[in-house]
């Protein structure tokens, strides 16, 4: 059945373009590329936050609203006795026009009721702590009209979790100044806060109000506000309760005219001694200085330019033409837009993750890495330090950090023992595309503990040992907590539903739960770190650690081989995990991705065979599934993984994130159809034609699940945005499918393809070099035959990085 559709990309903009406010979930974009962030939906909903979405929360945001997306930035437009929002809510007064074009860090709404259009295009503008709403006000009517504008925002007190909680003493401290056309909000500013927030408009306001009851209305709601309904605003000043900002703006236009309007929603951090002007009274110079810098239209679309030449220049590193548009948008706009965004939030703060509860994670981080280096390699390198800071002494580390303290989360501690092999992963692909081998000897502390420096080098040696230290009776990995699977809590034994499968105890004692995941992620990351010590000399080192590799691969190919697939685990007990033997979850995807990539055993056929039997076993309509068949029960022994109904999450839903696992172990095998099949199938643009409705998120990004084969409704998605997918897709397609791989000496040339594929062409940037690359792929799936750069043939498959501007023709 055809389904319905409530948008479409635009490529030439590089937007996706929404033409039905009622999407069947918000679909949301990001503002703000390193400080000041927002989240703003379809509707205009959303929130924002200054570098960490708990503890600098600047507005509202009630996750899980009835209605759903209920509170953002809003613009209620009074006219005659009608009253709309240009982005149809909260009001849903039926618009003439609604159009919301989602772009590069911008999101631009328009509505048109009644002859008026009134456009508001948002954007976090470079290196600024704002954001920027600018309404432009149009008649199209042939009469004049007079409008009443009020616009609507609702602070958050700061701590996005106690703001939520600790009622009793946050609706006694609420405090705003007003000042002109600007609203300040300085809740705890008194005491040890030294930042404040402000709402200002470019242009002097009739009115405002800052108390929300006496805006909204003690029994209204965001759809009515008594002070919009009655065109009347209050002037009220809040002292405690629920403070918000508000203007109120009377509007006369003639037929044909238009008018900007410059919303600017800031934050301020003042110096100890510089906090106040005037007893009680902030000290406003910063903010007065960051509204002269956008207070005309036309500063304001000189930074929306400077913006947009950001994305053009992050855009321009990697661009293919391969005449398939559906690829081409996800490869050249889409997927690369998705990974500077998962490097900015992590898992943090999406309208899934609530910003409340996790940080930056150490493997999420590190894996999000691989999607971001190629695009401003100077904060990929901070974040390697950032988080190899979190590293303890022994090699293990904190699965979390904040961002705006950097500091690990004890909450949720360590003990996840794949976490320090990520650490290898991201270092190695920051060095392979910047050739910078220097951080490697930048002196990082453990714990974040000063004095306990040592160099990179070492954070990466101790992670490899980390592992081999912590082997289990088959001389696999040890598991501990968790794996990449944080559901497969082999440890933790819990018949307690008051404790988080996360966070509760982790039994070491006597465990013989051991990770064919981690087997195979050592063996690929400890294949890179042999390389790198022969790269740097350290050829004892290389040969020490390729010895262990030597003895995983072989651990795997005697202990973590089923007959048709590589097993998943053992656990505590020993028994096996993942086997023909076991009456549910008999074959999981990771250790099939993991071990592929690893080769192992491929010279006995295990790869061919395992990747088949991923075909059989975990491949449906929307992707594999995770492990087959679903848990049908809740098994004690395995955790948070047989919590979840089946078809979900962890429990056999189509992670996304480990698809383009098995994907690069199919293009590894050289079986370029295969992949293709698979990648296809997880790729927005294909979703976004056939599943609108169904698959319900947003169309233009991945999503983390997508509800496998035994669920109630397969193909429906969740947890969008912030998923390592993107990461993962991005490195599959650039490295694998199309076969542009950045190496410590240039840039190898590997592609593995569909037979169907036809010649493209990649503009790549590399270091100080340009290179045009097109590939004749004359039918073959994998193996370069001949390659020339500037005319002159190239031996071997890796072209030898020089600066300047190159040429290169590959024939498969
Ligand atoms: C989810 C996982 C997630 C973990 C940690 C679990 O409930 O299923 O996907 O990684 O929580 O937050
Ligand atoms: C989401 C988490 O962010 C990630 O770290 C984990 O690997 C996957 N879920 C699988 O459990």
């Amino acid at each position: 059945m055809e389904q319905k559709r409530y948008g479409h990309f635009d490529d030439q903009h590089r937007e996706y373009v929404i033409t039905d406010p009622q999407t069947p979930w918000p679909w949301i974009n990001y503002l703000g590329n390193e400080d000041f962030f927002s989240l703003i939906s379809n509707t205009a909903g959303g929130y924002s936050f200054y570098k960490d979405a708990k503890f600098r929360r600047i507005t509202r945001y009630r996750y899980n609203n009835v209605p759903m997306d209920n509170g953002g930035r809003y613009f209620y437009i009074k006219d005659g006795e009608t009253v709309w929002n240009p982005g149809w809510k909260p009001c849903k007064t039926p618009l003439d026009f609604y159009e919301c074009r989602h772009g590069m860090s911008y999101t631009r709404i328009t509505g048109k009721k009644n002859g008026v259009e009134a456009s508001v295009l948002f954007f976090v503008p470079l290196k600024k702590w704002c954001e920027v709403q600018k309404l432009t006000l149009k008649n199209e009517s042939s009469e004049t009209k007079s409008l009443k504008l009020f616009s609507f925002e609702e602070w958050c007190l700061w701590n996005a979790a106690t703001d939520m909680e600790n009622f009793q003493r946050n609706f006694s401290t609420g405090e705003v100044e007003i000042e002109g056309s600007t609203i300040y909000h300085k809740t705890e500013y008194r005491e040890r806060r030294n930042h404040y927030a402000f709402y200002h408009v470019n242009a002097p306001i009739q009115g405002f109000d800052t108390d929300r009851e006496t805006f909204v209305g003690l029994y209204n709601a965001f759809a009515d506000p008594q002070a919009v309904m009655e065109g009347k605003p209050r002037n009220s000043h809040a002292h405690g309760w629920s403070p918000i900002a508000s203007h109120y703006i009377e509007v006369t236009l003639k037929p044909g005219e238009s008018k900007d309007f410059v919303f600017l929603l800031g934050y301020i951090e003042n110096e100890q001694d510089e906090k106040f002007e005037a007893p009680q009274v902030i000290n406003k110079k910063k903010a007065h200085a960051l509204i002269a810098e956008l207070d005309t239209t036309e500063k304001v679309d000189k930074a929306f330019a400077e913006l947009c030449a950001l994305w053009d220049n992050l855009l321009n590193i990697y661009k293919v033409k391969t005449g398939n548009d559906k690829l081409d948008r996800m490869v050249n706009i889409w997927n690369q837009y998705q990974c500077m965004v998962t490097f900015n939030f992590s898992r943090s703060a999406s309208f899934f993750e609530s910003g409340v509860g996790r940080g930056m994670g150490f493997r999420d981080s590190n894996q999000d890495l691989v999607g971001f280096v190629h695009q401003i390699p100077p904060r990929a390198r901070q974040r390697i330090i950032d988080i190899a800071s979190t590293q303890f002494p022994d090699g293990g580390c904190y699965h979390q950090y904040q961002p705006l303290t950097k500091r690990g989360n004890n909450d949720i501690g360590g003990g996840f023992n794949d976490d320090p092999c990520w650490l290898i992963f991201g270092t190695v692909a920051y060095i392979k595309e910047t050739g910078d081998f220097s951080i490697l000897d930048e002196m990082v502390p453990f714990d974040n503990q000063p004095g306990t420096e040592v160099t990179l080098f070492e954070h990466l040696k101790i992670s490899m040992n980390h592992v081999i230290e912590n082997l289990g009776p088959h001389l696999l990995p040890l598991i501990g907590r968790a794996d990449w699977n944080d559901c497969l809590n082999l440890n933790c034994f819990s018949w307690d539903p008051n404790e988080s499968f996360q966070t509760t105890e982790n039994v070491s004692e006597g465990t013989k739960a051991e990770s064919l995941m981690i087997a195979g992620l050592f063996v690929v990351t400890g294949k890179d770190y042999v390389a790198l010590c022969k790269k740097l000399g350290k050829n004892d080192e290389a040969a020490r650690m390729q010895q262990a590799v030597d003895a995983m691969i072989a651990a795997v190919k005697k202990d973590g081989w089923d007959g048709e697939w590589y097993l998943r685990a053992y656990d505590f007990y020993g028994r096996k995990i993942g086997s023909n033997e076991n009456d549910e979850a008999k074959i999981f995807i990771e250790s099939q991705g993991w071990c592929t990539m690893a080769e192992i055993g491929a010279e006995d056929g295990m790869v061919a065979k395992s990747l088949d039997s991923c075909k059989k076993y975990l491949e449906c309509e929307h992707g594999m599934v995770l492990n087959n068949p679903a848990f049908s029960k809740y098994i004690y022994e395995y955790g948070e993984i047989s919590s979840y109904p089946e078809g979900y999450k962890e429990n056999a839903g189509i992670f996304c994130h480990n698809n383009p696992w098995v994907i690069i172990g199919e293009t590894l095998a050289g079986r370029g159809n295969d992949a293709w099949a698979h990648y296809a199938k997880i790729l927005p643009s294909y979703v976004e034609e056939k599943y609108q409705t169904l698959h319900k998120v947003e169309p233009y990004v991945n999503c983390q699940m997508v509800a496998g084969k035994d669920a109630f409704k397969p193909g429906e998605g969740k947890n969008s945005w912030l998923t390592g997918t993107a990461a993962w897709m991005w490195y599959t397609v650039s490295e694998f499918i199309l076969g542009i791989k950045p190496d410590y000496d240039g840039i190898r040339i590997d592609p593995c393809l569909p037979e169907t594929a036809n010649d493209y062409t990649v503009n790549r940037k590399f270091r100080d070099a340009e290179y045009e690359i097109t590939i004749h792929p004359n039918g073959a799936q994998k193996g370069v035959k001949s390659i020339t750069l500037d005319g002159k043939p190239v031996e071997g498959t890796v072209i030898p990085y020089s600066a300047g501007k190159h040429v290169v023709e590959v024939t498969m």
